[in-house]
């Protein structure tokens, strides 16, 4: 029954059946977005490349928590599946995932338009595992209406961020009872490890383990800003917040239930849609700072790979190449999703427009990074720790010196950093 068709057409029929789009078509498979209207962008940015190529593109949904998204990443690439073809990966995944990745470098003809230290933090033992897609970092938002109404300044410390939000919280709750000061991510997950990042980064709490393999938690700075963040649980947060995700702040925020909200960029489309209840009465903002240190927040950001076990590396590279472009940058900054091409921080025209641009500038001036680096594979592991261990102390089980200890005995432990030496 085999070939039946084919032998009885002449070579002529054949060639023009084979060189023609359809016969030749595949379907590539990216698994993005999850966050927002994450998905929807990535979705418009696939089919952009299907049109322009004639092959099509499936997307296919990943869960919207970084932590989760992982554990599904690592199922796939680890027993070699080539159902999904390109991924969107973390900023903080090249170390535990490069050695499934394919280098992209033969694939991407201009390599040095990226930001060099995210092409440094993708390149992973001399490969070059994944291109960068877009820049996150954590932001004060806020209600521009409510601290006009109440007199009060934009806060530029976390003390100053609990004295407004305990009293506009007090004089909004005689109208909404679900009124609270501050929303934020505070979930056992990968988001509350950013949040505590910002918070040791803005106070010269060092981060976590240094650069060079230090494991520098166990300090008394570390201990305040953490005991301060604690004391917001129930009185200016609501005892929720112990379960929110990004999507859940932003739905309290979009609700008008909150004066301030910390967030990724990508909120800021999205506060101001008509959809949201407070759109056109948010402002934007650098987090707060502590008693020394400078405001930060914390990297973020995803890249864009290819797994090593594709069937068609030439078209998910080419597809990477086009959602990575120039002009695929310029349309998704829009949305909040901030370029990984240095040039297009020099358009006026997508800069000046974008509220976001000018506080992302000056939070990465003092960005709190992770330590991916440092910890590479093990890194996973690090960000359990602090997530499983402070989500306890904001809990009120554990005290701060305990869980402190805790993470460093337990990095120290494992083998992941050294304790710093006298
Ligand atoms: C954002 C960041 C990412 C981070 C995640 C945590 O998506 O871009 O780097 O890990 O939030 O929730």
């Amino acid at each position: 029954m085999k070939n039946t068709v084919i032998p009885s057409l002449g070579a002529a029929t054949v060639a023009a059946a084979l060189l023609s789009a359809p016969a030749l078509a595949v379907e590539l498979t990216i698994a993005c977005g999850a966050v927002g209207i994450e998905r929807e962008v990535c979705i418009d940015g696939a089919n952009r490349w299907a049109e322009q190529t004639g092959h099509s593109v499936d997307v296919v949904a990943t869960p919207q928590s970084s932590t989760e998204r992982l554990a599904m990443y690592q199922l796939l690439l680890r027993e070699r599946h080539n159902t999904v073809d390109v991924f969107q990966i973390d900023v903080i995944w090249p170390g535990l995932l490069g050695e499934y990745l394919l280098d992209l470098s033969p694939y991407v003809p201009d390599t040095d338009a990226f930001f060099p230290n995210l092409m440094a933090n993708n390149t992973v033992e001399g490969r070059l595992i994944a291109m960068p897609w877009y820049v996150d970092t954590g932001l004060l938002y806020y209600r521009k209406d409510l601290l006009e109404r109440y007199g009060h300044p934009v806060p530029e410390t976390w003390d100053e961020l609990e004295t407004i939000a305990s009293d506009v919280q007090r004089r909004e709750r005689s109208q909404n009872g679900n009124f609270w000061g501050y929303v934020w991510q505070g979930s056992d997950y990968e988001g509350l490890t950013c949040n505590v990042m910002e918070w040791l980064v803005s106070s010269d709490a060092g981060t976590v383990v240094s650069a060079q393999g230090v494991v520098t938690l166990d300090n008394d700075r570390a201990a305040r800003i953490i005991e301060q963040a604690a004391g917001w649980i129930d009185t200016i947060s609501p005892p929720a917040v112990l379960e929110y995700q990004e999507e859940d702040a932003r739905a309290q925020f979009e609700a008008g239930n909150a004066l301030f909200m910390r967030n990724w960029p990508y909120a800021w489309r999205l506060a101001n849609e008509p959809e949201s209840a407070v759109s056109g009465r948010v402002g934007v903002t650098v987090l707060p700072q502590g008693d020394s240190g400078a405001p930060s927040g914390a990297l973020g950001g995803w890249q864009l790979a290819v797994t090593e076990a594709t069937r068609y590396p030439d078209l998910s590279a080419d597809l990477v190449r086009f959602l990575t472009s120039e002009s695929e940058q310029r349309r998704r900054a829009e949305f909040g999703y901030l370029p990984t091409r240095s040039a297009l921080y020099n358009e006026p025209e997508l800069t000046q427009n974008n509220a976001v641009f000018e506080p992302v500038g000056r939070a990465l001036e003092n960005v709190a990074v992770r330590p991916s680096s440092a910890t590479g594979r093990t890194y996973k592991y690090v960000s359990r720790y602090v997530s499983g261990e402070i989500h306890e102390v904001l809990r009120g089980t554990k005290s701060t010196t305990d869980a402190l200890a805790s993470i460093t005995d337990r990095i120290v432990e494992r083998g992941l950093g050294d304790l710093q030496r006298p």
